[in-house]
C-alpha cells in the first residue's frame, strides 16, 4: 500500500532504537514518536514540542501479530505497562482496538515516570493505521507519541503538516501515510480508579458507542465527586482551555447568527473566512456588513467534519485572514469531540468565543 514502506519502517525502527524521534501517521492525527523505555528519547519529545514535562504521554502498542486475537493476547501485550486490567478494560479493548480509543490504567512500576508526568497512571492505545502498526510490530516495544505539533497548536493530519511544524528539525524522520481519516485525537477513558470508566477527552468514539458495544456506562468527570477525579495535575493537556489553536483568531457563531457575528467588525479592512454548513443556504450579498468575507462550506456530518477540521484550520491559517468564523456545532454527542476542539481553539479570541471547558 505504501511505497518503500518496508525500508522506511526499518529505518524508523533503527532511529527509535538509537534514541531518535520518528513522526508517524495514526488514524487520528500524526504522532511524534520515541522509545517509551528510553528516558533521554522521551525528553527529546518534550523539548521538540515545547511541552511542559508534567504533561503525560500516550504509549502506543502493537496489536498482537496473528489472526483471532483474544483477551489473553491483549493482557500479555499490556502486562509490561498496566496493572489491574479489569473485565471492562478487556471489553473496551475487544470492541475498539486497534482504533481511536486511549485507556488510562494504573501503571506498572517499570513504566518511566518521565512519560507519565510523575503520575501513577499510564495512557495506552493501539492505533489502527497500518503504517503505525507496521512500525510498532517491528519495533516490538512501546512508542510514546504525542500529536506531532508544537505545544498548544493544531494537531497535524498529514506528513507535510508535521514537516511544517518542525521546520527547524530538518533531520526529523517522518513516515508518510497520507491524510488521517478520523482527523481529531482519540477518545480518552480513565479506568484507573477501578470503579468507573471516566471520559477524559471526547473523540469520535462516543459514550453511546461504548454503551452500545460493551454495555459500559461512561461517566463524565463532572458526574463524580470531585475527590475521585480531581487533583491538581494536568491529566489531559488538551484540557487546558486554550489549545489546538491556529495563529489566526478563531471565533464561533451561534447557528443563524452569522450576520450578527460579522457585524461585530466595523473595520471594513477586515478579511473574514466564514465556515458555513453546506446544507444551509449561502449568506449572500445582502444585509451583511462591509467586511470582506468568504464562505467556506463545511460538511454537516460530524465524521466528515472531524476528518477535515484541522486540515481546514491549517489551510485557512496559511491564507491572509484576520479572523476565522466557524459555526458552533449542533447539539449531540457525536459532535462532542469536534465541539471540544473548536471551543479550545477559539478560547480567548473575543466576544463570540465560547469559553466553556468541558474537562
Ligand atoms: O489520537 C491521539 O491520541 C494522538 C495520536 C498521535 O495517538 N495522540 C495524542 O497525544 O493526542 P497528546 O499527547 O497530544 O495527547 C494525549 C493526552 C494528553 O492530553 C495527556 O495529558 C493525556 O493524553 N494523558 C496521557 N497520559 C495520561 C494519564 N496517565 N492520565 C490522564 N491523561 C493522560
Ligand atoms: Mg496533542
Amino acid at each position: 500500500m505504501i511505497p518503500n514502506g518496508g525500508t522506511e519502517i526499518n529505518q524508523a525502527v533503527q532511529t527509535l532504537r538509537d534514541g531518535g524521534l520518528v513522526a508517524f501517521p495514526t488514524e487520528t492525527v500524526y504522532g511524534l514518536g520515541a522509545d517509551a523505555s528510553n528516558p533521554e528519547a522521551i525528553k527529546k519529545i518534550f523539548t521538540a514540542k515545547g511541552r511542559p514535562s508534567n504533561h503525560p504521554l500516550i504509549v502506543h502498542i502493537a496489536t498482537p501479530d496473528h489472526d483471532d486475537v483474544g483477551q489473553a493476547d491483549w493482557t500479555a501485550q499490556l502486562a509490561h505497562w498496566a496493572r489491574d486490567i479489569s473485565e471492562d478494560a478487556l471489553k473496551l479493548i475487544n470492541a475498539f482496538w486497534p482504533g481511536p480509543l486511549t485507556l488510562v490504567f494504573k501503571k506498572d512500576k517499570r513504566v518511566l515516570t518521565e512519560l507519565t508526568g510523575g503520575q501513577d497512571t499510564v495512557a495506552i492505545r493501539a492505533p489502527a493505521h497500518p503504517l503505525a502498526q507496521g512500525l510498532l510490530r517491528q519495533f516490538k516495544g512501546g512508542v510514546v507519541a504525542p500529536s506531532a505539533n508544537r505545544f498548544g497548536k493544531v494537531s497535524p493530519t498529514s506528513a507535510a503538516d508535521v514537516r511544517s511544524e518542525f521546520e527547524g528539525m530538518s533531520d526529523l524522520m517522518v513516515l508518510d501515510g497520507g491524510d488521517c481519516k478520523v482527523g481529531i485525537e482519540s477518545t480518552i477513558i480513565d479506568l484507573s480508579s477501578g470503579d468507573h470508566a471516566v471520559l477524559l477527552r471526547p473523540g469520535m468514539i462516543t459514550p453511546s458507542d461504548i454503551l452500545t458495544r460493551t454495555g459500559i456506562q461512561v461517566r463524565l468527570p463532572g458526574e463524580l465527586a470531585m475527590s475521585t477525579v480531581a487533583n491538581n495535575l494536568p491529566k489531559v493537556s488538551g484540557s487546558l482551555r486554550a489549545h489546538y489553536a491556529p495563529a489566526t483568531p478563531l471565533r464561533l457563531y451561534q447557528s443563524g447568527r452569522v450576520l450578527d457575528a460579522l457585524c461585530e467588525f466595523p473595520d471594513t479592512k477586515s478579511r473574514v473566512a466564514v465556515g458555513v454548513w453546506e446544507s444551509e443556504s449561502p449568506i449572500g450579498e445582502d444585509g451583511h456588513p462591509s467586511v470582506h468575507f468568504e464562505e467556506i462550506p463545511l460538511p454537516s456530518d460530524s465524521t466528515a467534519f472531524a476528518s477535515l477540521l484541522y486540515r481546514s484550520l491549517r489551510d485557512l491559517d496559511q491564507q491572509d485572514w484576520d479572523l476565522i468564523l466557524f459555526p458552533e456545532p449542533p447539539a449531540g454527542e457525536e459532535w462532542d469531540g469536534v465541539r471540544d476542539r473548536l471551543q479550545r481553539a477559539s478560547f480567548g479570541s473575543g466576544p463570540s468565543s465560547n469559553n466553556h471547558a468541558s474537562n
